[in-house]
């Protein structure tokens, strides 16, 4: 099927309609573009779940604080729409800001607990223009499913609990990330790292490495795991920006690990201005 590129709410707002009038099934996957496989494994993952897939690209400009990489995001629009193609997706939707921010525009979702720690602590009001924007696509396609990347693990929290709190009634999957084969996990500003703060990156990865096979082994103490990670981050010299263990679906710190408490560690870092996050599940073995 032709790829069908939509830029406006209210043709977004006719398409789903016909869709929810023939029975169709839709999947969305929201995204900021400049794809990679991370992106394009959740729209095979929504092909093989619904009979439709609507994938939008739209760099947000409320999810960036005021000296973040807005102005310098990465974008490659024709690119992202012959990839988005291959993957699976028939819909895309590429609005301006003006479409999803009107000079009127005064509402915004805030998720409360979820949002604090870890990224919303490091990075104000970026969970509020996260919640707001997913808010408003979800409300706009009303999607049997949306799916998100566990990359953005902290986001896929706050998704999850607006998606329930507001009886949105979208079904929202959240898939593994994906890394490059050396452990690095994709991400469209990988492609600001010079050739040494790359190879230097793989510290993030490496270090929850060894702290969920620390834990696999048995280790509980969440101070000792933290400093496997720190280590790692120290050793090649990656500025922390936060190191943490948390409940895996509460985000709460913990402060020892133990069976039948899910828990999660997760890592942001800054390789000269670029600023890189990654996540894994520790499991006690
Ligand atoms: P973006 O960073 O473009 O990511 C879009 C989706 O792809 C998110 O669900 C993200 O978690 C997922 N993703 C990114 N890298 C991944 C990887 N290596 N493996 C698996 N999935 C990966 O996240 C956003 O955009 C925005 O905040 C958005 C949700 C679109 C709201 O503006």
């Amino acid at each position: 099927m032709a790829l069908k590129v939509l830029k406006t709410v209210e043709e977004v707002r006719l398409f789903s309609q016909g869709l929810a009038r023939s029975g169709t099934s839709l999947a969305l996957v929201p995204t900021m573009g400049f794809l990679h496989e991370g992106h394009l494994s959740l729209m095979r993952e929504g092909a093989r779940r619904c009979d439709l897939v609507a994938t939008s690209i739209f760099v947000n400009p409320t999810q960036f604080g005021p000296k973040e990489d807005l102005g310098r995001y990465p974008r490659d629009l024709e690119g992202d729409l012959a990839k988005c193609e291959r993957a699976g997706a028939t819909v895309v939707f590429t609005p301006e800001p003006a479409e999803i921010y009107p000079p009127s525009y005064q509402t915004y979702v805030t998720v409360e607990q979820v949002s604090q720690g870890l990224c919303g602590e490091k990075r104000p009001g970026h969970f509020r223009g996260v919640a707001t924007v997913v808010t408003k696509l979800l409300a706009m396609f009303r999607p049997t499913i949306a799916l998100f990347g566990e990359k953005d693990y902290q986001q896929l929290q706050v998704i999850s609990a607006l998606n329930r709190d507001l009886n949105l009634g979208v079904t929202i999957i959240g898939l593994p990330t994906v890394r490059e084969a050396d452990g690095l996990a994709m991400s469209s500003r990988n492609t600001y790292l010079s050739k040494d703060e790359r190879q230097r990156a793989l510290a993030l990865s490496r270090g929850l490495k060894a702290a969920q096979a620390a834990a696999r082994g048995g280790e509980r103490s969440v101070e000792k795991l933290l400093g496997l990670v720190r280590a790692e981050l120290q050793q090649a010299q990656v500025r922390e920006d936060y190191v943490a263990i948390c409940h895996a679906t509460t985000l709460e710190p913990l402060v020892t690990l133990a069976h039948g408490v899910p828990a999660r560690a997760l890592v942001a870092g800054y390789l000269g201005t670029t600023r890189l996050i990654d996540n894994l599940a520790l499991a006690l073995g």
